[in-house]
């Protein structure tokens, strides 16, 4: 049953009860079956929870810092988005045949029900991000996209249609739930976190990955993945999307990089609703950091 959300451009449907844009699901069936393995690493989150950086940082630490790999290839290159209509899952399978050992890059926005067992085989790095910067940065983000998946409505009509779930992926405290789910076995990291505790996390993460990193790695890399120097790489700022008329001449995915910046935003009642909806909602093992000390 397709549905037609309020200011969306796509119609969605229903799918394992998250909300999925149209162009994706004609590729459902594949997604479902697909097989992953040991040799994958799989970066996931709700769109706009900072999925490139955490990306950017995968890639750098899996490659041992070969930044100029990094500097040649766009991100959308280096990591198989996995729902999106122009990656091949078939040749994804091929290259597993051909390549047993090589380790596959993927991005998803997708909630872990949607694969199959082989899912958990994989090294899974999942971010998530507060709720409320999520809603500001998602509703910026697809204000100025001019294609399918666009939204033409105000700020306080997308707050409202967070709220009842009636987004892309949504919903939201679903997905934060299903990969919290698979915390034993899989790499969680909240954005805030990771931008507040930025070495730390990243020894972790390195672990979790089964690599070592030492102290001057770490201080590169943290001075190549703040958020001024990524607004200006072009690798992964993904201005590309301009050339293509994917978006508005304005847009700038590297919009604000802040904890916080829903205080922008948000009236009172409209952050009260939030908090009712993490605290009804969301496990309440998980902890947000909205920025306000
Ligand atoms: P804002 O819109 O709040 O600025 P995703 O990559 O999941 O689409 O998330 C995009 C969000 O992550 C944007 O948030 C973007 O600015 C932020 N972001 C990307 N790289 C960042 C970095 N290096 N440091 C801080 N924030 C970053």
């Amino acid at each position: 049953i397709w549905l037609n959300l309020k200011n969306f451009k796509e119609k969605a449907a229903y799918i394992y009860d998250y909300l999925f844009p149209e162009q994706i699901i004609s590729k459902f069936k594949e997604l479902t079956r697909f097989q992953f393995d040991k040799n994958d690493i799989i970066c996931s989150a709700f769109p706009k929870s900072g999925i490139t950086l955490i990306q950017e940082i995968v890639y750098l630490i899996q490659s041992d810092f070969n930044y100029e790999q990094a500097k040649q290839k766009d991100i959308s290159d280096r990591f198989s988005f996995l729902e999106w209509p122009s990656v091949s899952l078939k040749e994804l399978n091929n290259e597993r045949e051909k390549y047993p050992e090589k380790i596959r890059l993927m991005k998803t926005h997708l909630p872990p029900i949607v694969f199959n067992d082989t899912f958990k085989k994989a090294k899974i790095i999942y971010i998530y991000r507060n709720p409320k910067d999520v809603c500001v940065s998602l509703y910026h983000f697809l204000k100025s996209i001019n294609v399918d998946i666009g939204y033409t409505g105000k700020f306080y009509e997308f707050h409202e249609s967070f709220l009842i779930d009636e987004l892309y992926y949504a919903p939201w405290w679903r997905h934060v739930n299903d990969y919290y789910s698979l915390k034993e076995s899989i790499f969680i990291v909240s954005y805030e976190e990771l931008l507040k505790n930025f070495q730390p996390t990243i020894r972790r993460l390195a672990a979790y990955l089964g690599k070592s990193i030492t102290t001057e790695q770490l201080d590169k890399l943290e001075q190549w993945c703040s958020f001024e120097s990524m607004k200006t790489n072009s690798k992964v700022n993904y201005d590309w999307f301009k050339d293509y008329g994917f978006v508005k001449k304005d847009f700038s995915f590297m919009r604000k990089g802040q904890i916080g910046d829903w205080l922008n935003y948000f009236d009172i009642n409209t952050s009260k609703k939030f908090d009712e909806m993490v605290r009804k909602k969301v496990n309440n093992e998980i902890q947000f950091d909205y920025g306000i000390t």
